[in-house]
């Protein structure tokens, strides 16, 4: 802390507990993929807040939506015997565009309550089938999957590990894009693996697409040994590489696939899990079976209200098909960039970008000279910037990205 520093009453997420107050940037009103702070600056907002705005800020469709659903009924529970119209609906909204026919929607509040669901739900579905031994998993490094101690500890991060003790049991972690290592654990544990986890593109983990064949071989070492195959599209999911899923733009077919974020845009935190008949059979199969999981917003009505919304415009706007345009005009403005030698290497994806800046630059220089500028981007460590727009993003303020960058570092 420096000694002038005065913390204010909110501690921060992923923030210096000792920053000064008033060292926080504050953003009081949005429009589009634009966003306004407490003195009126405009920035174009690089990355959707936090990879989640697909639809944009301030839409007052799903203020509206919302609104209504409060004021009629602003949740009830869905456990054991309840339920309520706008889960019903969003799951079957959902099932209807999952990869795999017949899924089923299990509905948490966030990206890392999904991801522990997914662990759950993967691991009673091996139990409920008489394979209980089947509770190792799989992930792989680096990559990011949520804070909670499942997430966490699946998280190929150690920085996010450390301090915070041992994170569950029976993880095991390999290197991205290496599927040797991954036969491996799977021969030296025979019938233990219960899933393999993966992001379609490694999001905060550093924005890495996989390599050509990486996930479908995933997909064929799960069928050879038995295991579920997680896709976490936490970020992925919901248009941001040009298809409604990840899985489908590379091809493969999950068990699990857990999504949050872009389900409503960030206007109401939702998150889940789209669940294949590969892991609802067996969890269906014992009419006495009760699967002990759930959080008392599971579901919750007003957020699933703006979750059938944020679906609505998602498909009238186009905007699946509108990621693969943000690539397109994107992709070679950055790797002109690199190509130019300003930075080290272009990463990306339809809407989601990851820019390697060179060794022993300053990251968080790059990005407060961006910010100077009006264009909010991401470090993330060691060496990355990340773009990931509102996928709604103008291509005038499209374009003022790269052209902030290479003037941030020229
Ligand atoms: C792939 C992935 N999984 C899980 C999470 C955790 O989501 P949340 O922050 O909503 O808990 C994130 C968040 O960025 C993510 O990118």
């Amino acid at each position: 802390m420096t000694p002038t520093a005065k913390p204010g009453p909110l501690l921060h997420p992923f923030a210096k507990p000792g920053a000064d107050d008033g060292s926080f940037l504050r953003l009081v009103r949005g429009e589009g993929a634009v966003v306004f702070d407490d003195a009126g600056k405009r920035y174009v907002d690089a990355m959707a807040s936090l990879w989640h705005c697909n639809i944009g800020h301030g839409r007052s469709e799903v203020a509206e939506a919302v609104s209504r659903q409060m004021r009629e009924l602003e949740t009830y529970h869905l456990f054991e015997k309840f339920s309520n119209a706008r889960a019903d609906e969003l799951a079957e909204r959902i099932v209807a565009l999952a990869p795999v026919p017949d899924s089923r929607v299990f509905f948490t509040s966030g990206g890392s309550e999904a991801v522990d669901t997914a662990i759950k739900l993967s691991r009673a579905a091996h139990a409920q089938a008489g394979r209980p031994e089947r509770t190792l998993i799989i992930s792989r490094a680096p990559s990011y999957h949520g804070v909670t101690y499942g997430g966490m500890a699946l998280t190929g991060l150690p920085l996010n590990q450390k301090d915070f003790g041992p994170g569950v049991g029976d993880v095991v972690q390999v290197p991205k894009d290496d599927l040797d290592a991954v036969r491996v654990v799977f021969r030296d544990n025979p019938g233990r693996v219960a899933a393999v986890f993966a992001e379609p593109v490694i999001g905060a983990g550093g924005v890495y697409p996989p390599v050509d064949g990486y996930l479908t071989g995933l997909r064929a070492l799960c069928d050879e040994y038995g295991a579920h195959l997680v896709l976490d599209e936490v970020v992925c999911g919901f248009g941001r590489l040009g298809s409604m899923f990840g899985g489908q733009h590379f091809g493969v077919r999950a068990d699990l696939t857990t999504f949050a974020k872009a389900i409503t845009s960030g206007y109401v935190p939702l998150g889940g899990v789209i669940v294949a008949p590969s892991v609802h059979e067996p969890l269906g199969a014992d009419p006495d079976y009760v699967f002990r999981h759930g959080y008392t917003y599971s579901g919750h009505g007003s957020a699933c209200a703006a979750g059938l919304v944020c679906l609505d415009i998602t498909e009238r706007e186009g905007l699946v098909e509108r990621a693969s345009h943000l690539g397109d005009r994107l992709g070679p403005a950055l790797r002109a960039i690199r190509d130019e030698g300003l930075v080290a290497d272009v990463r990306g994806v339809g809407g989601i970008w990851g820019v390697g800046v060179h060794e022993g630059e300053n990251l968080v220089g790059v990005r407060d000279r961006m910010l100077a500028a009006g264009v909010i981007v991401r470090p993330i460590a060691p060496t990355t910037l990340a773009i990931c727009p509102p996928l709604v993003i103008e291509d005038a303020d499209l374009d003022l990205i790269p052209a902030t960058l290479r003037a941030a570092l020229t």
